[in-house]
Order: structure tokens, then C-alpha cells, then sequence
């Protein structure tokens, strides 16, 4: 099958890629891109670990094709810290209140929370549930990762 031609724009950083018109966004990220901080699990929809953010919008990067993202704005885990690798208030409140364990799903968390408080800076205990409804964890139970949501809640209100 011939490639296509396609532009993302992926954590600031203007790529152009020529992939196979089938290949889903998860495996354009990780396998043309070289970016194997977004996780796959089930590849169909259900756990969440690869969600990214296209145009600041949480999505299943294995359930959309790269071409459909041609043209867009993708921040993957690895463009959630700042240029000098300063971690991101979400990052840096997971690490500091234990909201992983194996780390296999915490990329989607992350970019997940971080849309989840840019939206909503003040969540409920119920509303970080829900925000991170999509996301499955098979180690922590969960209740480090509303910790860790208040916690990122909270330095980003500090530092703004
Ligand atoms: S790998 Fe995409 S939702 Fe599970
Ligand atoms: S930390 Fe292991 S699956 Fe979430």
C-alpha cells in the first residue's frame, strides 16, 4: 500500500510523516515518531493509556487513523513538561502523592488531568472520578490518583 503524506504538529514540533494511510495515531506516534511514552493496552477503545491531546482535546490515539489527525495539534506525555524539563504541576503531583505504581497507564492519566483541570481548576472528588473515567488502572486503586488530581489542583493554583 502506498504512503501518504501527512503534518502534525506534536508537542510544538512541525513533523511531516509519510505512513501508511491505515496506520492508527497510537502506532504513528510511537513507530514513525520515535515518542514511546504513549502506551498501548487493549487497542480498542477501553483502558486509556493512549490517550493524547489533539488540540488540547483528550483522545484514543488507537482509535483514530494519523491521516484523520493531518493537519492537527497533538501534546503527548512527552510535551507536558516544560522546555528546560521542568515537570508539569500534573506530573509533578503524581510523583509526589504516589498516583502510579507500573506507570503503564499513567501517560493517559496525565494528559487526561491535564485537560481535566484546565477545564474544570477546582474538582470535586466526584468530578476527578469522573474526568478519569476512561482511564483504567489495574494497580492503584485509584485513590493516590484523586490525591494526586487535588495536589495538581492545587500547585497550579499556587503557581498561577
Ligand atoms: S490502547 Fe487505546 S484505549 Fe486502550
Ligand atoms: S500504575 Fe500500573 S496500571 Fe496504573
Amino acid at each position: 500500500m502506498t504512503d501518504i503524506a501527512i503534518t502534525l504538529t506534536v508537542n510544538g514540533v512541525v513533523r511531516r510523516v509519510e505512513t501508511p494511510g491505515r496506520r492508527l495515531l497510537s502506532d504513528c506516534l510511537r513507530h514513525d515518531l520515535g515518542l514511546t511514552g504513549t502506551h498501548v493496552g487493549c487497542e480498542h477503545g477501553v483502558c486509556g493509556c493512549c490517550t493524547v491531546l489533539l488540540d488540547g482535546e483528550p483522545v484514543r490515539s488507537c482509535l483514530m487513523l494519523a491521516a484523520t489527525a493531518d493537519g492537527h495539534e497533538i501534546t503527548t506525555v512527552e510535551g507536558l513538561a516544560a522546555p528546560d524539563g521542568t515537570l508539569s504541576p500534573v506530573q509533578r503531583a503524581f510523583a509526589e502523592c504516589h498516583g502510579l505504581q507500573c506507570g503503564f497507564c499513567t501517560p493517559g492519566f496525565l494528559c487526561t488531568v491535564t485537560a481535566l483541570l484546565r477545564d474544570n481548576p477546582a474538582p470535586t472528588d466526584e468530578e476527578v472520578l469522573e474526568g478519569v473515567s476512561g482511564n483504567l488502572c489495574r494497580c492503584t486503586g485509584y485513590q493516590n490518583i484523586v490525591k494526586s488530581v487535588h495536589r495538581a489542583a492545587e500547585i497550579i493554583a499556587e503557581e498561577s
